[in-house]
């Protein structure tokens, strides 16, 4: 059986054409020099980390991200390379998910949460004033897009977040994935306004502010710096109120029923 050229196979047997590998050809598709020794070493720890390389697709595309701000042509390039993927493959995941960025970021990422609940609360409004502040008088900034020039001190990406697990302390907004919890329109413009002078105001929880690529490169598993890893340890994590239910709990005295010991037995199968 033929299929189609740029057809993704995944047939087995005897018609299963040979599979498909991205090697690398200087001359045909030269990487970037963006990724120097440093980074792939790191691209080789990475993939250390797993017993099959192409399980290692996720943290290499937050290995690029750290170095570009977002994942260029390059850049798939570069991971389907260092995996033996195709650059389709790549493609197929840095285009899923929606923490790979396909145009450059400011030195921040604020991401506004305007899922359900917190847009009830006020999520939709803290959004458009965002957009508003950072956008000129006559055109508000858009979702996915910079103000000030990407990668520079103080610019800023802004984006809509689906729900981001907070809904407790909604309305809620990140900087680079710490949260910043029970914002209103105004402190969300104080906030960002203070980013762009080059502040770093401290999260309501979690590790201390730092800037997108070095984030990026937290979740692909490195850190540069020790001082900050155990300050995003020992920073404030749970929220009083994510912890009400639990300490009303301990208060009366209630707990969950007891498993049983065996497993109930299943109803048997309807016969055919
Ligand atoms: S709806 Fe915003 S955190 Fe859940």
């Amino acid at each position: 059986m033929t299929l189609p050229e740029g057809t993704p196979e995944k047939l087995s047997g005897p018609e299963a054409p040979a599979e498909r590998t991205w090697s690398a050809q200087p001359d045909q598709h030269p990487v970037s020099p963006t990724f120097d020794e440093l980074t792939r070493q790191r691209a080789k720890e990475i993939i250390a980390r797993y017993p099959v390389a192409r399980s290692a697709l996720l943290p290499l595309l937050h290995l690029v991200q750290s170095v570009e701000g977002y994942v260029s042509q390059d850049g798939i390039r570069f991971c389907a390379e260092q995996l033996e993927l195709t650059t389709a493959e790549v493609s197929a995941v840095a285009t899923f998910y929606t923490m790979y960025k396909r145009t450059p970021c400011g030195e921040h990422l604020v991401s506004v949460c305007t899922n359900t609940l917190c847009a009830a609360l006020g999520g939709d409004a803290i959004y458009r004033s965002l957009s508003e502040a950072l956008g000129t008088p006559d055109r508000p900034l858009a979702h996915e897009e910079t103000a000030g020039e990407p990668g520079t001190p103080g610019s800023i990406t802004l984006e809509h977040a689906e729900c981001l697990a907070a809904c407790d302390l909604a309305p809620v907004l990140q900087v680079n994935y710490e949260y910043y919890d029970n914002q209103t329109p105004e402190s969300a413009v104080a906030l960002v306004e203070a980013l762009r002078r080059g502040e770093k105001p401290p999260p309501t929880r979690g590790a201390p502010l730092t800037d997108l690529r070095t984030v990026e490169l937290e979740l692909a598993g490195f850190t540069d710096d020790e001082t900050v890893a155990a300050a995003a340890v020992a920073g404030p994590s749970a929220a009083p109120e994510s912890l009400r239910g639990t300490a009303l709990a301990a208060e009366r005295g209630w707990a969950a029923p007891a498993l049983p010991d065996e497993p109930p037995a299943l109803p048997p199968l309807p016969e055919k």
